[in-house]
C-alpha cells in the first residue's frame, strides 16, 4: 500500500468543509484513508491506500486550484495503516493536533533536512496559532 503526504498553500475562499465532504465520498470509494490537516494558511494532506488508488487521487488533488505550491514530504510503501481508517480524518488546530504531529515527525525521519525544515516551520506556524 502506498502511504503519501505532502504539503500545501491555501488559495483564496477554499472551502475545507467542501473538499472534506467531496474526499470522503471519493476516498471510500476508492479503498483511501488519511488525514487532512490545515492551519488556514497551508494544508497537511496524508494518503493511504491501493498504489493506483493513491497516484490518482494525488494527480486530482495536485491540479485543485484551491491550493497550490504542493510538495511531498514522504513517499512510501507501508504494510498497513498508519494514519488509522478515516475516509478522510480533519485535524484542526488544537484539537488532538500533537498526536498527528507525532505521527508525521515518525513519518519524516528518513527524509532529506529540507522537508523536515518545512515541516518544522510549519508547526511552529500551528503552535503559535
Ligand atoms: C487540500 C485538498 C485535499 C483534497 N483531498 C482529496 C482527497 O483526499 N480525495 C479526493 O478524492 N479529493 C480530494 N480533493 C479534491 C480533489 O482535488 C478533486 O476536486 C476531487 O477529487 C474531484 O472529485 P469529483 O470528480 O468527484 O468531483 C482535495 C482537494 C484539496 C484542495
Amino acid at each position: 500500500m502506498l502511504q503519501l503526504v505532502y504539503i500545501s498553500s491555501v488559495a483564496q475562499r477554499a472551502d475545507l468543509s467542501a473538499i472534506l465532504a467531496t474526499s470522503r465520498l471519493n476516498n471510500r470509494r476508492d479503498g483511501i484513508t488519511g488525514l487532512l490537516y490545515s492551519d488556514g494558511v497551508r494544508f497537511l494532506q496524508a494518503l493511504e491506500g491501493p498504489r493506483e488508488a493513491v497516484e490518482s487521487a494525488y494527480e486530482r488533488i495536485r491540479q485543485d486550484p484551491r491550493h497550490h505550491a504542493l510538495v511531498i514530504l514522504s513517499r512510501r510503501e507501508v504494510d498497513a495503516r498508519e494514519f488509522g481508517e478515516w475516509a478522510m480524518a480533519e485535524r484542526r488546530v488544537g484539537e488532538e493536533g500533537d498526536q498527528f504531529c507525532a505521527r508525521v515527525d515518525q513519518l519524516l525521519a528518513n527524509t532529506s533536512a529540507n522537508v523536515r525544515a518545512t515541516f518544522d516551520s510549519f508547526i511552529k506556524l500551528r503552535r503559535a496559532a
